[in-house]
């Protein structure tokens, strides 16, 4: 293998950039030519793809996003837009490519590699919700994002004696809200897994208030059926009987930007050399993920077949510290 090139897609997760930059710079180290896919799934259907020198990856350690952008394509599902994408690589001799993602790029990487495309993939999601990987490429900046955001909140809850609502990222999978839950100190964590009806949250709430604390705070999910949304319609319509308001905040985009932390910086950078080597050895479908503090490599077969599930012990541990 001469050529490989390295694609990011789905949604941004700040460390991506590290990765690309491990991946150009150890791929160049080995001797093979690195090529990078602008805008993600969309870029390799339309063969928007430039070569990558170890300068043109200077700079971008620190940055979040990515340099290369990145898409949602719906078009990339299609078998047509897979087998364009596998011409526009081998026209220009690329045999092996990287795709640092989440759950739907990985979905993509195995479809190519299905189609008999060596494709290695990066786990990189805020989210944490890809099987083969504790953790992803982006979350431990998003974890420090929501915890800086829930102390922030709780120095003004606490000044007036209020509850806040305060809805994070993570789409089906609650990993966010139960961490920075935990590390942040909620009285309430509302998942897709657990969810806790808006009639209860109130009663949660009142409780903690009778039990002497001098603001509350809700967690929830974005992707939760009771999510900031529905909760603020029922403490609206409900108020007089509440007897409190409930302040909320949507964190939203926030939580994807700005630099990684250092952590980030150093799985990326782990992650990305790790797939390169992974390509040069011959060993294509295949997810470079981090289990049990080490790189770990899962088949993408496995990957897009099972779903990850959140810690029981860990939601039983938040419902107890939460006294
Ligand atoms: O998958 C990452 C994520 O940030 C989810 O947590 C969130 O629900 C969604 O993407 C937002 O989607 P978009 O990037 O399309 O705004």
């Amino acid at each position: 293998m001469r050529r490989i090139a390295v694609v990011t897609s789905g949604g941004d997760a700040p460390g991506m950039n590290a990765a690309v930059r491990a991946a150009t710079r150890v791929g160049i180290g080995a001797g093979i030519e690195v090529f990078g896919v602008r805008r993600g799934y969309v870029g390799l259907i339309e063969n928007d793809i430039v070569p990558l020198t170890v300068r043109d990856v200077s700079g971008v350690l620190q940055l979040g996003g990515t340099f290369l952008g990145t898409a949602r394509s719906e078009e990339f599902k299609t078998d047509k837009a897979q087998h364009k994408a596998i011409e526009n690589l081998q026209r220009r001799s690329i045999h092996g490519l990287i795709v640092i993602g989440g759950n739907g790029s990985q979905m993509g990487s195995y479809a190519l590699w299905e189609k008999g495309f060596p494709v290695v993939g990066v786990a990189s999601t805020v989210d944490n919700d890809l099987y083969g990987s504790d953790i992803s490429i982006g979350t431990d900046t998003a974890l420090n994002i929501i915890i800086e955001s829930t102390d922030r909140i709780k120095t003004t809850a606490e000044s007036h004696t209020r509850a806040f609502l305060i809805e994070v990222m993570g789409r089906h999978y609650g990993y966010l809200a139960l961490i920075s839950g935990i590390a942040g100190g909620a009285e309430v964590v509302v998942t897709p897994e657990f969810e806790v009806d808006p009639a209860t949250i109130a009663d949660e709430l009142r409780s903690a208030y009778e039990r002497g604390k001098k603001y509350a705070l809700v967690v929830v999910t974005d992707g939760a059926k009771n999510n900031a949304e529905e909760i603020a319609r029922y403490f609206k319509d409900h108020g007089e009987e509440i007897g409190f308001e409930l302040r909320v905040t949507i964190l939203g985009h926030v939580q994807r930007g700005g630099p990684p932390t250092a952590f980030d910086r150093l799985l990326a950078t782990r992650l990305g050399a790790a797939a390169v080597n992974l390509l040069l050895d011959g060993n294509g479908g295949k997810l470079v993920g981090w289990i049990g503090g080490q790189v770990a490599y899962t088949s993408l077969e496995d990957v897009v077949s099972n779903t990850k599930v959140l810690d029981v012990n860990l939601w039983q541990l938040a419902q107890i510290l939460a006294e």
